[in-house]
C-alpha cells in the first residue's frame, strides 16, 4: 500500500496556482487538495467552481475538493461539472438522508463523495450505516479556514475509530490540517491513507524536497506497520 499525498493549494501562492500545481505534480503528488470555504461554515473565503475549472485544465492529477460550506447540496453539481473528482462535504451540515442524495448525485456523475468532520465533531450515529455510500472520510485536524495551523492530536481517537469501523471496505481515510514531515509517521501509523499538507509543502522553500520527505516518512512507516 502507498499513502497518497495531497498538497493543499490553500497554502500556495494564489496568484500563481498554475505553477504551484505544476511543481507539486512534478514532485510526485497524488492529488490536489482544493479547499473551498464560504465565510460561514469557516471564517474565511477561498475559491469557487471557476477556479476548479481552470485547475482542471492545468493538471492531470485528481482534484480533491473539500467543501467547507453551509449548503453543499446547492453547489455539488457545480463542483462536479467544474472537474472535481472527489467532492467532500461536512457532517455538520448534512444529515443521513441528505448525504444519501449527495452520494447518488456524485456517483451518477462517476465522481466520488467524501464525508468530513471538524476536530470537535464525533462520528455521526449513522456513520457505519452509510459507509457504502461514501468513498472517503476526511478527519480535519485543525479548525477549518486557514492553512498553517498546528495539528491537533485530539483527533487521533476518532481516526482510530474510523479505521476500525471502515475495516477492509477500501475507503480512503484522509487527515487534513497541520500535517508535516515530523508528525506524518504518527498519522500514517494510526491508519491514514491520504495526507493533506499545505504549509509543510508550499511554505517550506523547496516543494520537491518537502514532498519527498513526507513520502519517505510514509513509505517507511507503512513498511513497519504489520498488515
Ligand atoms: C483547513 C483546510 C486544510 C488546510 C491544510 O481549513 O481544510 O486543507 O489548508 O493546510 P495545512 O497543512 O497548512 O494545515
Ligand atoms: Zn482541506
Amino acid at each position: 500500500m502507498k499513502v497518497k499525498i495531497a498538497p493543499s493549494i490553500l497554502a500556495a501562492d494564489q496568484a500563481d496556482l498554475k505553477n504551484e500545481v505544476a511543481k507539486v505534480e512534478l514532485a510526485g503528488a497524488d492529488m490536489i487538495h482544493v479547499d473551498v470555504s464560504d465565510g460561514h461554515f469557516a471564517p474565511n473565503i477561498s475559491l469557487g467552481p471557476d477556479t476548479v475549472q481552470s485547475l482542471r485544465q492545468v493538471t492531470r492529477l485528481p482534484l480533491d475538493v473539500h467543501l467547507m460550506i453551509e449548503e453543499p447540496e446547492k453547489f455539488l453539481d457545480r463542483f462536479i461539472d467544474a472537474g472535481g473528482d472527489i467532492v467532500t462535504v461536512h457532517a455538520e451540515v448534512v444529515d443521513e438522508n441528505r448525504l444519501l442524495d449527495l452520494s447518488r448525485t456524485a456517483h451518477s456523475a462517476g465522481k466520488k463523495l467524501g464525508l468530513a468532520l471538524k476536530p470537535s465533531t464525533p462520528l455521526p450515529s449513522w456513520f457505519q450505516a452509510r459507509l457504502d455510500d461514501i468513498d472517503l472520510v476526511l478527519i480535519l485536524s485543525v479548525n477549518p479556514g486557514f492553512a498553517g495551523q498546528q495539528f491537533m492530536p485530539s483527533i487521533l481517537p476518532k481516526l482510530a475509530e474510523s479505521v476500525e469501523l471502515i475495516g477492509d471496505r477500501g475507503l480512503e481515510i484522509e487527515v487534513d490540517g497541520g500535517v508535516d514531515q515530523k508528525n506524518a509517521a504518527q498519522i500514517v501509523k494510526a491508519g491514514a491513507t491520504v495526507l493533506v499538507a499545505g504549509a509543510s509543502i508550499f511554505r517550506k522553500g523547496d516543494v520537491k524536497t518537502a514532498i519527498q520527505q513526507i513520502r519517505d516518512v510514509s513509505d517507511r512507516t507503512i513498511r513497519e506497520v504489520p498488515a
